[in-house]
């Protein structure tokens, strides 16, 4: 399902592609958003962590997971004994996509032609980096690595097979922060559960 990396995309490393991703116009994002978000962390990292899309602190920061959602998976992950210097953490779409009301810019969810411009982008960083893992955080994440007829409720946590390593989606952290009351234990317990199976695989 994930999309090769288009001949417009010549080889280079990470820090090239991250150049050129400051570039991109393949979709209509880059207008009003601050700047690209692309990935961070290790080239060489064995596990990729895939997020939706960057949000209005990425935003302005320029890198992935740097608000509350990240807070809580740099915890879980912490948890689970990942080091987050071995993981390489990026998002399925780069830009951040909003509605402005007042002062506040609103999320919104980047629609299918947006997240099908900037797979290329997700496709050549786990060409570059080819990991062993690759582990999706939410849906739009999961559907942009798996296809389509990929359902979170039915398949989270389990291996899924992808070209050269293993896959695997879980809760998104901002749907645990989300989530009322007892919900948000299960879902912080899910999300815990899922990311010890990566670092099992990993040790
Ligand atoms: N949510 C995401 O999916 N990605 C980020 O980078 C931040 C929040």
């Amino acid at each position: 399902p994930l999309a090769r990396p288009v001949a417009a995309i010549p080889d280079g490393s990470i820090a090239a592609l991250r150049r050129q991703a400051a570039e991109c116009r393949a979709c209509d994002l880059w207008e009003h958003a601050t700047q690209t978000v692309f990935g961070a962390g290790s080239a060489k990292a064995r596990v990729v962590l895939v997020g939706e899309q960057a949000g209005d602190r990425e935003d302005i920061e320029g890198r992935p997971f740097v608000g509350p959602a990240g807070t809580l998976l740099r915890g879980v992950l912490e948890e689970v004994g990942i080091d987050t210097a071995e993981v390489y953490v990026t998002n399925a779409v780069k830009h951040f996509r909003f509605e402005q009301r007042g002062k506040v810019r609103l999320h919104k969810r980047a629609n299918a032609a947006q997240q099908a411009a900037c797979r290329q982008w997700l496709a050549a960083e786990l060409d570059r980096i080819r990991p062993r893992q690759v582990v999706c955080l939410g849906a739009l994440a999961a559907q942009n690595v798996f296809g389509n007829d990929f359902r979170l409720t039915a398949q989270r946590g389990r291996w899924q097979e992808l070209a050269g390593a293993r896959g695997m989606a879980t809760w998104h952290p901002s749907a645990v922060l989300r989530a009322p009351g007892d919900r948000r234990q299960a879902l912080h317990d899910d999300l815990r559960a899922d990311l010890a199976l990566v670092a099992e695989a990993m040790a």
